[in-house]
């Protein structure tokens, strides 16, 4: 049932990036930070993934701190029966996650829970109005914004044993007291062929990446 949402997902995405094209691509400056949108292809093979070592499963509650548009939490609660929740402080970026989720529900795309809330991820209150603590969230992701205040906040509030994605980064030992204990490094050999290899290296291993390298960690609260 999840995997036929995929399509159904990427071209709800990759129509609305198309609209956006003249105004040079879905991209807006928020008060505290840019929403710039993650790659669904290559977010699809990182996430099957942690899937497929154990690091999330049904029972995971997953976080994309700072959501923009909501594709992110489409993807994870789309693709697989993870409840998500995505926390946006930009109220019309807000709106409009919970807008294409709907509307991609709509469309008869399948999507286990998924909701947003409009705040700062950094704020206890964001939560708690809703009814929700951050500290029952055992992944926590986030697309290099404001980064290092969310690893701390993971580090500083969350239960030993949670997780903190990072996409778009280098690997840092020690990133606000995580411990970085994979990173992997998402490859689309050729771009007429729209396959991801995840090449996954353990995190006290630190290979040398370039500048077009993209990556994502695995960071622990231990
Ligand atoms: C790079 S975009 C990523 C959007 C989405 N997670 C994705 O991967 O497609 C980062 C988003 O985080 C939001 N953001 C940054 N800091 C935030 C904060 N403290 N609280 C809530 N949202 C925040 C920005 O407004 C922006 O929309």
């Amino acid at each position: 049932m999840y995997d036929n949402n995929f399509a159904l997902i990427q071209n709800y995405f990759d129509a609305l990036d198309k609209a956006e094209g003249p105004r040079g691509g879905p991209y807006k400056r928020t008060e505290v930070g840019q929403f710039v949108p993650s790659p669904l292809l290559y977010l699809r093979a990182a996430f099957a993934h942690m899937l497929s070592l154990g690091e999330i499963d049904e029972s995971s509650r997953f976080l994309d701190a700072g959501c923009g548009d909501g594709r992110v939490l489409a993807l994870i609660s789309g693709m697989h029966p993870i409840k998500s929740l995505g926390v946006e402080y930009d109220l019309e970026m807000a709106n409009r996650s919970s807008r294409n989720l709907d509307r991609l529900t709509g469309l008869g795309a399948h999507l286990a829970s998924a909701a947003v809330i409009h705040g700062d991820f950094m704020d206890d209150e964001t939560y708690s109005k809703h009814g929700v603590r951050f500290q029952e969230f055992d992944v926590v992701f986030n697309y290099i914004n404001n980064q290092r205040d969310i690893a701390a906040k993971v580090f500083n509030e969350s239960p030993s044993g949670t997780s903190f994605w990072l996409l778009g980064a280098f690997p840092v030992p020690g990133f606000q007291g995580l411990v970085l204990e994979r990173n992997l490094e998402l490859i689309q050999e050729d771009p007429e062929v729209p396959d991801i290899q995840v090449n996954d290296v353990a995190g006290d291993v630190l290979p040398i990446y370039g500048p077009d390298d993209f990556l994502m960690q695995l960071y622990r609260k231990i």
